[in-house]
């Protein structure tokens, strides 16, 4: 009830934004791009050496995959615009002994740089949003495999209690190709029972 609720409420801000415009970037995000890649700027050799930062292939597996992948992908923008944010120089305030000129370009310069920072921090918070709002799961999961890597491989009582738990884990690694196969097979069957269904129920009707 409460999920199909949220479907609704969900499907009908899409629809208003959609209205706005065909596309699901906003024109205010759009723009703060568009400004951001004013400062951000590069040759047009060294943007289309065809080598790009996200790499496309994984987009193009299945349903689940993909969504798993841009999760990750939207946690990374995160982290990157966290680290250009840091990058920014730091507001300083002019001193006594600076001269009217330097004090004027370093006010400018500062003022540039607030401008990207209101700008980085637009885009992070629609990202986080975009994150926090449709990629639970996926965050989650996401958790779960850098917490693989987290573990300490030379303790040896994490080598030890990983053998004891490996047997279970072997078992379940195993087991889930033929689950998996299993799923399909039952989902086939149902989906042919319910057309075997149609023409009796058709005629209990007449
Ligand atoms: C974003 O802005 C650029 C430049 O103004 C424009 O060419 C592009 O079509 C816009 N994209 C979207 C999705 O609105
Ligand atoms: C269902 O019943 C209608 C008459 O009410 C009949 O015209 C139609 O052919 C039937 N469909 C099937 C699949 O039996």
């Amino acid at each position: 009830m409460v999920s199909s609720v949220r479907a609704v409420v969900c499907l009908s801000l899409w629809l208003t934004v959609c209205r706005v415009s065909a596309s699901h970037i906003p024109v205010r995000m759009n723009k703060t791009i568009q400004n951001l890649l004013l400062h951000y700027k590069i040759s047009a050799k060294e943007k289309f050496n065809g080598k790009p930062v996200f790499s496309r292939e994984l987009l193009e597996g299945k349903m689940e995959e993909k969504h798993i992948f841009i999760g990750g992908v939207l946690e990374t923008y995160e982290q990157l615009i966290d680290q250009m944010l840091q990058q920014l120089p730091e507001q300083v305030a002019p001193t006594s002994t600076e001269t009217k000129a330097s004090a004027d370009a370093s006010a400018s310069a500062s003022a540039s740089a607030d401008n990207v920072r209101t700008d980085l921090n637009f885009i992070l918070t629609k990202i986080q949003r975009l994150r926090r709002d449709r990629y639970q799961e996926q965050t989650k999961l996401l958790q779960g495999l850098q917490n693989l890597k987290k573990i300490n491989f030379k303790d040896f009582v994490v080598q030890s209690k990983a053998l004891w738990e490996l047997p279970w884990l072997y078992e379940e690694a195993s087991s889930l190709p033929h689950q998996k196969e299993m799923q399909r097979k039952r989902r086939r069957r149902r989906r042919q029972t319910r057309r075997g269904r149609n023409p009796a129920r058709n005629m209990t009707h007449n």
